[in-house]
């Protein structure tokens, strides 16, 4: 049975869609039967969709669909069997759809960027996980290489009793490379740092898995 992981957050820009093709990517290139949701009607990911199918031999195997919100809870039962994976992609902004989408997760995963006003955005996605009673884990994100920022949000976010996962990924370029490919950076650039913050992600997530 796949395990469901929804990438929530209402602040647009968080990288949910960044994060979400790039676990899917690293889990598949593990071997992983991995199914791929873009549940939002920006369809970012379907972009990213259409651009891998011209990148060949690097891209690994995933399933890919673009169910709209109330389409989403029949896709994932259907998929659920045929799967160890399932990652939603959801949009910002939108409750009903997010909604939607975390209450057919097992987990939440909330990429923040370590900025106060991503932190103070972030309640509302949290309380969306809350009122559904589904655990959430936190993933930093586009942390940048020098400043306090980081370990100031992660003692926030730790000292109110959240979740937040030990690795992080940073502030890279290669991240929106891969992107414009239709690649993961572990497909794109398997030995780039990024792909190494991606890989220690995807362990860590491993972890909330049901056995
Ligand atoms: N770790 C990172 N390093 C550098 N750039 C990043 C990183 N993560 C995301 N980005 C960039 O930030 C921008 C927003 O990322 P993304 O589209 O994944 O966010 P999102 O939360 O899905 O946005 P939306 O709320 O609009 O759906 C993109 O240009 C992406 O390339
Ligand atoms: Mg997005």
């Amino acid at each position: 049975m796949a395990f469901v992981i929804a990438v929530a957050q209402r602040k647009g820009g968080a990288g949910k869609s960044t994060l979400a093709a790039n676990l899917a990517t690293a889990f598949a290139g593990l071997g992983e039967r991995v199914a791929l949701l873009d549940t939002d009607p920006q369809k970012t990911l379907g972009h990213w969709h259409a651009a891998r199918a011209k990148a060949g031999s690097r891209a690994t195997v995933l399933d890919f669909d673009t169910p709209s919100g109330w389409r989403v809870p029949g896709a994932c039962d259907k998929l659920r069997r045929s799967h160890d994976l399932i990652l939603l992609d959801t949009p910002p902004h939108d409750d009903t759809d997010a909604r939607i989408a975390i209450r057919a997760a097992d987990l939440v995963l909330v990429p923040l960027q370590p900025s106060p006003a991503d932190l103070w955005a972030t309640g509302a996605t949290l309380d969306l996980a809350k009122a559904e009673k589904r655990p959430v884990a936190v993933a930093l994100n586009r942390v940048p290489a020098q400043g306090k920022l980081a370990s100031e949000v992660a003692a926030a976010l730790r000292g109110n009793g959240l979740t937040l996962l030990d690795p992080m990924l940073g502030n890279r370029s290669g991240f929106a490379q891969a992107f414009a490919l239709g690649l993961g950076v572990t497909e794109a650039a398997p030995r780039s740092v990024a792909a190494e913050e991606v890989r220690a992600l995807a362990a860590a997530l491993k972890g909330f898995r049901r056995r």
